[in-house]
């Protein structure tokens, strides 16, 4: 139970995949009145039915309408920000500044954007240059804000090159660096935590479930499948991505390896937290479980 100052705590994006898990995490807080909002027009979604199962209540938005936006956000304490960019349209910026705008108008307390990554600098890529325009946004506006580093989602491990199914896996350094990693399930839990937590107000926390070299996590994927992986070793990816060489590496593969280069998130604040994270080996077995 929470002995937070805030009582109403919206998710924006909660039906997504980090906006669920942290919808759940609050949920079984049990301590908030919790409400996930949701872009109109009203639609069917498992996820949200699910949360609704669980005791969240649905608001509708027109992130457009500014009056809409702050009416959906009227009551909340804390907007916490799940949401994604749109490849083929509003970038981090663009999708989060009215969710910003209305909820100072709303008398929002604190803000969480969606951060949840590595702890990139200007200039690294596009995409993260849009969070921190974002961020400097939220620093002026007035409100509480916390901003929360967990490094990759270790259920993205197979996004980020680690093929269970094929024992193969594609490193784009030469996997000797400490790399960040948090399940989805400890991002919810550390979220919550932050309203009680005196040190996360108007600050940066940086979390991992584990702070291991993708050599290490190969390890691990290795004992858990019980065979020796192929390694592909591909540092060039930047290189080639800003200079058109062939093979041109996709946009993604580019944005990966910027993040693995770079996406170190600093000294970590877990020793701040009430609890200890998934072990890793539990969550990479489990990944193997699912996969095979
Ligand atoms: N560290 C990592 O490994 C990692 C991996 C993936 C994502 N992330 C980060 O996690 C955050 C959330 O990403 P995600 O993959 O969980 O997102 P997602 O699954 O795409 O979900 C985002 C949700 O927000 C809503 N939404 C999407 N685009 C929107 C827009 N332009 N304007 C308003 N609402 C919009 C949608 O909900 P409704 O349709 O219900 O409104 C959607 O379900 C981002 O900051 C992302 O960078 C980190």
């Amino acid at each position: 139970m929470s002995n937070s100052q805030f009582k109403t705590v919206t998710i924006a994006g909660g039906t997504g995949t980090l906006g669920y898990a942290i919808a759940e995490a609050f949920l079984n807080d049990g301590s908030y009145n919790v409400k996930v909002l949701r872009r109109k027009p009203e639609n069917e979604n498992e996820k949200a039915k699910l949360l609704v199962s669980k005791g969240a209540e649905i608001v509708y938005a027109d992130y457009t309408q500014h009056d809409d936006l702050v009416k959906a956000l009227k009551g909340t304490d804390v907007v916490v920000s799940a949401l994604n960019f749109d490849p083929k349209g509003a970038g981090f910026y663009d999708s989060q500044a009215p969710l910003l705008a209305a909820a100072k108008d709303a008398s929002v307390k604190r803000f969480i954007p969606s951060e949840f990554g590595g702890k990139l600098k200007p200039g690294a890529h596009l995409i993260i240059d849009d969070k921190i325009k974002l961020g400097q946004e939220v620093e002026k506006s007035g409100l509480e804000y916390t901003y929360i580093y967990v490094g990759l989602f270790q259920e993205y491990f197979g996004w980020f090159g680690f093929d269970i199914k094929n024992k193969k896996v594609t490193f784009f350094d030469d996997g000797s660096k400490v790399f960040p990693t948090t399940s989805l399930s400890d991002i919810g839990k550390y979220t919550v935590e932050t309203l009680k937590l005196p040190e996360a107000r108007n600050a940066h926390i940086n979390v991992a479930g584990a702070h291991l070299t993708l050599n290490e996590y190969l390890e691990l994927f290795e004992k858990a499948t019980g065979s020796k992986w192929e390694v592909v070793v591909d540092k060039d990816v930047r290189h080639r991505f800003q200079n058109n060489i062939e093979p041109v590496p996709s946009f993604l593969d580019n944005f990966k390896a910027v993040i693995v280069q770079e996406g170190e998130i600093g000294k970590l604040d877990n020793d701040k937290f009430s609890f200890t994270p998934r072990p890793i080996a539990e969550v990479i077995e489990e990944l193997v479980k699912q996969a095979s």
